[in-house]
């Protein structure tokens, strides 16, 4: 197994690995151990039947089910074992077989509004739009380390209401009620700076920007703070994009990193397969 790190903060790429095997124990925890230090792995070639990435998956710790509106249409390369999230913007009679379509997706962390949110998301691609739907990472622990004196000093003590009612692309989830400012959202309270809990490195901790905010602050402060603080934390110098192949496989710590997607061409048909892990 060979490790690559991207130049970029983040990121490394894995070559002589081949996923639809068992990895040994052995290979395993390095692997395991490259994805502490670079927060996201891309695994290119892959070669995976739904069985074998969920295996893999699995090792990561115990995977979270996709809500019942995920899996609404199955078929047409869409994912069948119930541990898969099919992300797409195909449809099958009208009925979409994944989530997100093939809009943008702005800056988050997914799932954030949960009391105990997932470590990792893992995602295989199956079918790529020829350009576009490119997904980006931002470092977590580096926009922290470089924060300026002044604005570290603001966050030190704050915790982040996170909206549970939408997805990363803007859309209400099934069962959600709509929010009309983010004084109404409903969902977890977390520190805006967090230890990883494996690393025990220190890592902003944000979610989304849409409908948070920082508690005991009065909003317009609040605003201002969030506004400030993700501006500076999603700037170039902290990120890595990357630009799909067919058969890559990206993990990524959710802890510590936050991911964007690009829109796509509609007419282009996108199908992801995706696992999302809690901790053991
Ligand atoms: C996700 C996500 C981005 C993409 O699955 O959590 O944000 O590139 N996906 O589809
Ligand atoms: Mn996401």
């Amino acid at each position: 197994m060979n490790i690559t790190p991207f130049d970029a903060p983040l990121g490394a790429k894995v070559s002589g690995l081949d996923l639809s095997l068992t990895l040994d124990e052995h290979s395993f925890s390095d692997l395991y151990a490259a994805w502490l230090e670079h927060s996201v792995l891309v695994i290119p070639d892959q070669s995976l039947t739904e069985l074998a990435l969920v295996e893999f998956s699995q090792r990561l710790g115990q995977l979270e089910l996709p809500p019942a509106s995920e899996t609404r249409a199955r078929g047409d390369g869409g994912a069948s074992l119930p541990e898969i999230w099919t992300i797409s913007n195909v449809k099958v009679d009208g009925v979409a077989i994944g989530g997100l379509g093939n809009f943008e997706a702005d800056w988050h962390t997914d799932m954030s509004y949960l009391e105990t949110p997932p470590i990792a998301s893992v995602l295989y691609a199956r079918e790529i739009p020829e350009v576009g739907a490119n997904t980006s990472f931002a470092d977590m622990y580096a926009a922290l380390d470089s924060m300026p004196a002044g604005l570290r000093q603001r966050l030190s003590d704050i915790r982040v209401q996170h909206d549970s009612a939408y997805t990363s692309v803007g859309t209400l989830r099934d069962g959600a009620t709509k929010v009309g400012d983010a004084s109404e959202a409903v969902g977890a309270i977390h520190p805006a700076v967090r230890t990883h809990p494996e690393t025990n490195r220190q890592a902003l901790y944000m979610g989304r920007r849409l409908n948070a905010s920082i508690q005991n602050m009065p909003m317009e402060q609040s605003e201002g703070l969030l506004d400030e603080i993700w501006s500076f934390c999603t700037q170039r110098q902290f990120v890595y994009e990357h630009v799909w192949q067919i058969g890559d496989l990206v993990m990524w710590d959710n802890r510590c990193t936050i991911h964007r997607r690009d829109a796509f061409d509609s007419e282009q048909r996108r199908i992801m397969w995706r696992t999302q892990v809690n901790a053991r």
